[in-house]
């Protein structure tokens, strides 16, 4: 969603600056082209020789320099931007920005430009926490610019607080959310379930199954860029979530119910991606089981079936991960619980299934058609089954 997109990447004067060259790195690896703007101050703490190698563009300092392409028109950058990140932006300027001053190429840009404006707020924590930093963060926050951060840590005067600026892979999310909000999945609600459940048999065991959670972070992921409201239900809490997509954790069958039908109400689509377990421990130990001589078996009861549970006009997509009989096993289960598709995965194919980077799904619909999709990655699998989604709504 990056590649041949430009973006305009505004750095000022913040010991953060070094960071803004991982982003613009990152941007140009997507395929972005970035036109990297500076103030001043930004080159103090940077050298626009750095950002103008990694990008292999120009970068913009002096308004008034009749050697750049500027000279004529120097709100071309705004034009042309899809989106306006400034990362970092010092408390300077987002004060100029507040009070609508354009005396640099940065503020000049953010102020020319009807793009999305990202702000990446990093400065010294009692800086940011004065009034007057809040209040000019609250003005353009209400005015639509996207404020992204700052988070809590240890901050180069040596103290711990609120300044620093937000990890790389934030900033990108928040760049991809923006690009996508008036994506085909705007002002929709979607709920993404993720990894494997896992069911107690005392406090340090449990029986659970090798789902890594890659194919649900990868649809909420996706649903994000086509401009959903993502509610992501996962078992793997661990890994980092998504920007802009809400996290809710759970561990067993009946944690996952509760929080997906809650997170159903008033929803546009589910997507089942998760693997859930269908029996679970018929009793919990509350203190560790002890080996003994014996052998030992374990008894079984059956969990909730919950995906038929769900009612309503909610469009319902389930997955089917099988080791044999792949089509006619997900055409039976798409029957059963009244799903509108189901994505079929076989899991002895080769780069297919639990913990694979890669995924080749073949997308079953309410009339039994087979479309199949090739192997791709999680994420370009993950569009390829939103692409039938988008047109259910219509109809639903
Ligand atoms: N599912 C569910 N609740 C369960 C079990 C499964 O909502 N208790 C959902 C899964 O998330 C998936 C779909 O139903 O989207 C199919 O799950 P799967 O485990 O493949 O099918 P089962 O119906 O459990 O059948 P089996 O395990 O025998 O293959």
């Amino acid at each position: 969603m990056l590649n041949g997109r430009f973006i305009a990447l505004g750095v000022t004067g913040s010991i953060a600056a070094y960071k803004a060259a991982d982003l613009a790195s990152k941007l140009t690896q997507a395929g972005a082209s970035i036109d990297v703007l500076m103030t001043e101050s930004a080159t103090r703490f940077i050298t626009p020789l750095t950002l103008r190698s990694i990008t292999g563009r120009p970068v913009f300092i002096d308004m008034f320099d009749p050697g750049t392409e500027m000279a004529e028109e120097h709100v071309e950058i705004a034009r042309r931007a899809s989106a306006v990140i400034v990362a970092p932006a010092s408390a300077t300027t987002i004060a100029r920005l507040a009070h609508g001053l354009a005396g640099d190429m940065v503020s000049l840009t953010v102020l020319a430009t009807e793009a999305p404006v990202l702000i990446a707020p990093a400065m010294d924590g009692q800086m940011f926490e004065d009034e007057a930093t809040q209040a000019n963060l609250a003005a353009l926050r209400e005015r639509g610019y996207i404020v992204i951060g700052p988070a809590e840590g240890r901050l180069a005067s040596g103290r711990t607080g609120p300044g620093r600026l937000v990890e790389t892979e934030t900033l990108l999310g928040a760049l991809k959310q923006a690009l996508g909000r008036d994506g085909d999945f705007s002002g929709r609600r979607v709920v993404v379930t993720a990894g494997g459940t896992r069911e107690p048999l005392d406090p340090v065991r449990f029986i659970s199954n090798y789902s890594s959670g890659k194919m649900g972070y990868a649809l909420a992921e996706a649903a994000r860029d086509r401009g959903a409201d993502v509610t992501l239900v996962s078992t793997v809490t661990a890994r980092p979530c998504p920007y802009g997509v809400r996290l809710v954790g759970v561990e067993t069958v009946a944690e996952m119910r509760e929080a997906v039908l809650a997170a159903c109400d008033g929803a546009h689509a589910l997507i089942m991606a998760a693997a859930v377990s269908d029996y679970r421990p018929a009793e919990r130990a509350g203190r560790k089981v002890k080996k003994g001589p014996q052998e030992k078996s374990l008894a079984l009861e059956k969990t909730d079936d919950f995906l038929l549970e769900v009612k309503g006009s909610i469009i319902k997509v389930g997955f089917a991960a099988e080791t044999d009989n792949l089509l006619e096993n997900a055409r039976a289960k798409l029957k059963a619980k009244g799903l509108h598709l189901i994505a079929a995965n076989d899991l002895t194919a080769p780069g297919s299934g639990f913990g694979t980077e890669t995924n080749q799904i073949s997308i079953i619909d309410a009339a039994g058609e087979v479309e199949e999709v090739p192997l791709l990655s999680k994420y370009d699998a993950a569009n390829r089954l939103l692409d039938r989604v988008a047109p259910l709504f219509e109809k639903g």
